[in-house]
């Protein structure tokens, strides 16, 4: 922009110079007095002016589209640079809107629902077609609905409203289709809005369901095989035939350790298709007395075992899962401490009203890199040390399972050459106190 006057600047004030010069004329003869004739030129040119900004100022109020400008002058200029803006905003307007709407099309055409909801009052900002299917939202009719009005279930309730919300629902039914499972996803992209992923899982549920189904089948398959072919065994006498000795009792250990991984597999089966967790108390003062007694048999007077109740209160759930749990915790512990150990359960209260059981051992500890993956089905640090302890690898993915049955979680720390720790953290809800 030039703040220079142009060239429409210059011709106007030429003409005004004219005019002036015309009204000195004129006013000189015809009226007898030179400041008339200005006056009335002055006068003329002022009302002028007026009645062009009138116009302009009428076409911006009113929002009119401008037709392209034909006058001259400073008007003339002046309604060229409004003409002009006013075209190069309809162009952007048009791009942004064009740009959008590739945007909603995009959205529309995703496979996964997607809703935008106010973070406040979690009423229905958007939401694209797959949505509208998934969830049998109506459009326009469900815009600024609350969204836990339309899907009113106890399970999306206690999610979006908990401190987990960003963490994926799965699994859920919709209400009169119960062929359709559903995952649901918060993802919070602004500060007042959530993005909510709504994906069809059905097909990948049917799938886990068959391999759940196989899995417990194969493991109930071969129980009975496995305990004939054991009792037969039994009934050889290793000292009848000395030269096969070592064969029938490596073929009795292995049919054993056989029957242990079954009956862990059927175990883990048992947890994932038991929906109701029972709500028992689980008295902790009479529980880790058995334990102890279990890891002193298991070890055989060769550790140093030892219990300390801090916490004083119980648990409530399942008492046959959460034994199970901490047995394999504690018979981790036993086996992958070396002789002449220390393997300790305390049983701690936290400050935020939870409470944690953790078994710390002396033993041969776990590398780093391995402890993510350790609670995984069939998962051995080294395959070779697991088959001299005679584990099979399922020991931790049941103490996991269980352990998020009942809402809690494990902790593993460990240092190679120094020992581990495992520890359950549970929440205030699942501890009760002691009558
Ligand atoms: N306290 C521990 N100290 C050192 N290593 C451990 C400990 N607990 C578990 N591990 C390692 O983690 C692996 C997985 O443990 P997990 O209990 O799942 O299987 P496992 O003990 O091999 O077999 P099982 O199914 O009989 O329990 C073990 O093979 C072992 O290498
Ligand atoms: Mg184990």
């Amino acid at each position: 922009m030039s703040f220079f006057p142009g060239r429409a600047w210059q011709s106007s004030m030429w003409r005004l110079a004219g005019l002036l010069l015309g009204g000195v004329i004129v006013g000189h003869a015809a009226l007898g007095s030179a400041w008339i004739g200005i006056a009335l030129v002055a006068l003329a040119v002022v009302a002028w002016h007026y009645l062009r900004l009138w116009r302009v100022l009428r076409l911006l109020r009113e929002r009119r589209r401008l037709v392209a400008p034909i006058g001259r002058g400073v008007w003339g200029e002046l309604e060229s640079l409004l003409y002009r803006r006013q075209r190069e905003s309809l162009v952007r307007k048009r791009r942004l809107a064009a740009i959008l709407r590739v945007y909603r099309q995009v959205a529309a055409a995703v496979p996964d629902g997607a809703v935008v909801l106010d973070r406040q009052a979690l009423a229905i900002v958007w939401f694209n077609n797959a949505a509208e299917r998934l969830l049998a939202l109506r459009y326009p009719r469900d815009l600024g609905a609350r969204f836990t009005n339309l899907l009113r279930t106890p399970r999306v309730l206690e999610w979006i409203n908990g401190p987990d919300r960003l963490e994926p629902l799965l699994d859920l039914g919709v209400p009169g289709n119960d062929s359709v499972r559903l995952s649901l996803r918060l993802i919070a992209y602004t500060d007042q809005q959530w993005l909510l992923v709504v994906r069809d899982i059905s097909h990948l549920m049917r799938l886990e369901q068959v391999r759940r189904d196989f899995v417990a089948n194969v493991s109930h398959e071969l129980r009975t095989p496995l305990t004939v072919i054991h009792g037969y065994l039994d009934l050889i006498e290793p000292d009848d035939n000395p030269e096969w000795a070592p064969i029938i009792l490596q073929m009795r250990s292995q049919t054993e350790r056989m029957a242990q991984i079954v009956e862990d597999l059927l175990m883990l089966s048992r947890l994932e298709e038991q929906h109701r967790l029972s709500d028992e108390t689980v008295v902790m003062s009479s529980l880790l007395p058995t334990l102890q007694r279990e890891a002193q048999a298991l070890s055989r007077g060769k550790h140093t075992i030892t219990i300390n109740d801090e916490a004083h209160c119980n648990l409530s759930g399942s008492l046959k899962e959460l034994h199970s749990a901490f047995s394999n915790l504690v018979s981790n512990a036993v086996r992958y401490t070396p002789d002449g150990g220390t393997i300790t359960l305390r049983w701690q209260r936290c400050d935020d009203g939870g409470a944690t059981l953790s078994v710390t051992d002396t033993g041969v500890g776990i590398p780093a890199q391995h402890i993510p993956r350790i609670t995984e089905r069939f998962y051995r640090v080294s395959s070779s040390r697991s088959r001299d302890s005679g584990g099979t690898g399922l020991g931790l993915s049941i103490v996991k399972h269980v352990l998020a049955r009942h809402h809690a979680q494990l902790l593993i720390e460990s240092e190679v050459g120094v020992g581990s720790r495992f520890t359950c953290v549970f929440a205030a809800s699942s501890v009760r106190e002691t009558p």
